[in-house]
């Protein structure tokens, strides 16, 4: 017997059950379920809407549940379609008709709505704990980097000498603004919807107030018409998600390229790469690609959640039921891609010396010496013009901007003098970065200052 099959005369086709069901997956919020339905018991009590015996009957009965479940006891059923009821349906059979009284002043729109809110309430809290190691093993990283030269790239062409501190601080801002976008998604969803009812609201005089404080919720959805229509807070996880993936998978791509024998700027552990089953030599460095490959998989979530909710009527819809799997795929990858990663950062070998002998070609040092023209008077776009003009003697010559002669700076312009020779000097055009946040080794200690002030207050 179905929970809601008054008004029915046939029972619905086996294929209908097993279509409609999401126990297969929204079984996963049981404990949430419980956690609402026990807040739910003691507002009703509390409303004298049921006396004093019947919450403590409820409460205790689903406690019980709540270990049965946990102690594999409990088998669900496709026949009770998901989470809600086939709890329902458990308490029903265990205090009989005291049971029957739960749902009273709730749908199981705005009880999905609630069990989600507190499941992704504790999942980001995992998720800003484990972006919180990452950002310290980023500072680690970099503490020890600060003079560790390295080409910076535009287009993947060597551009302008940089450290590796100041490559794997960039990296901090981006995951640093990505925590702080889950926090900000936090303060957002933290909005109780219990108490909404269907979409309408109740007649009972109940005390939202009371099972937001209950549930650890700042505040009630306002509107309840909103409170069962909304899944922003999916959405907006899911954005920041999918942007959480977008930096670790250009990272990815950055150690893939480094790892690479062309580049061979870093070496992944061998505990943190696999081999090959015909090529005996390979190490290959499948993590950071399958983090890479499993960004598409989040962003597909992402799309997936927008399309189901584009055009969708105000209340709620069944199409919503479908928010969950993709919820929890999110989650379920996320988590492991941010600690693998961690990891592999925390245990890769960073070839220094190969790092610095690629910044001796390619000309890096071109754009310090079309300033030091600059500062001698020229306008840019003159000086520019100059230093273009001597990169391509030195091509023609095989030569590097920092072995020119003195002799051989002043044929292209008189306004070279001897300090020309160590202004070229590829340390010296790091260190000459003067601007604030570039990258001599002054304003890296000072942003690793600020980020290690920042972790202090997260
Ligand atoms: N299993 C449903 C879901 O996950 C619960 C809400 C069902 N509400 C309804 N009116 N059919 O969305």
């Amino acid at each position: 017997m179905k929970l809601w099959s008054g008004r029915f005369s046939k029972s619905t086709a086996k294929l209908v059950d097993e279509f409609n069901a999401s126990i297969y997956f929204d079984k996963k919020l049981y404990k949430q379920d419980i956690t609402g339905s026990i807040a739910h018991a003691k507002m009703l009590e509390k409303s004298n809407i049921i006396t004093k015996e019947e919450n403590l009957k409820i409460i205790n009965a689903l406690k019980e549940i709540l270990k049965e479940i946990e102690q594999g006891k409990v088998k669900f059923k496709i026949e009770y379609e998901d989470i809600h009821m086939n709890i329902e349906k458990l308490l029903i059979d265990k205090i009989g008709e005291i049971g029957k009284k739960i749902h009273t002043a709730r749908s199981r729109n705005d009880q999905v709505a609630v069990d989600i809110r507190l499941y992704l309430k504790e999942e980001i809290n995992n998720i800003c704990n484990l972006l919180k190691k990452l950002l310290k093993t980023l500072i680690d990283i970099s503490e020890k980097n600060i003079d560790t030269i390295m080409p910076g790239y535009t287009h993947l062409q060597r551009a302008q000498p940089i450290t590796l501190a100041y490559h794997i601080m960039a990296y901090f801002q981006m995951f640093k603004r990505d925590y702080l976008r889950l926090i900000d998604c936090l303060d957002r969803m933290d909005y109780l919807p219990l108490g909404a009812g269907a979409l309408a609201g109740t007649s009972y005089n109940t005390d939202r107030k009371f099972i937001a404080n209950e549930l650890n919720f700042k505040g009630i959805c306002e509107n309840s018409l909103d409170a069962v229509s909304d899944r922003d807070f999916i959405i907006e996880f899911l954005s920041a998600s999918s942007i959480i993936m977008m930096h670790l998978s250009r990272f990815c791509e950055e150690l893939i390229i480094w790892n690479s024998s062309e580049f061979n700027f870093i070496e992944m552990d061998d505990s943190y790469s696999t081999g090959s089953s015909i090529m005996p030599q390979k190490k290959n460095p499948d993590v950071a690609e399958l983090i890479r490959g499993k960004t598409g998989r989040i962003y597909g979530n992402l799309f997936n959640i927008l399309t189901i909710m584009k055009s969708l009527p105000l209340a709620y819809n069944k199409d919503m039921q479908e928010d969950k799997p993709l919820l929890f795929d999110t989650v379920e990858n996320l988590k492991p891609c941010l600690k693998i990663f961690n990891e592999m950062i925390s245990t890769m070998k960073i070839k220094k010396n190969n790092m610095k002998n690629a910044t001796k070609s390619g000309f890096m040092n071109a754009t310090d010496v079309a300033d030091y023209l600059v500062k001698k008077g020229i306008p840019f776009r003159n000086a520019h013009e100059i230093v273009g003009k001597m990169v391509l003697y030195c091509i023609q010559n095989n030569k590097n901007i920092d072995n020119l002669s003195l002799y051989e700076f002043k044929n292209f312009s008189s306004h070279f003098e001897n300090d020309i020779l160590e202004k070229v000097k590829i340390e010296n055009c790091i260190e000459s970065k003067i601007s604030l946040g570039s990258t001599s080794s002054k304003n890296v200690i000072n942003m690793i200052k600020n980020a290690k002030n920042f972790l202090k207050t997260i």
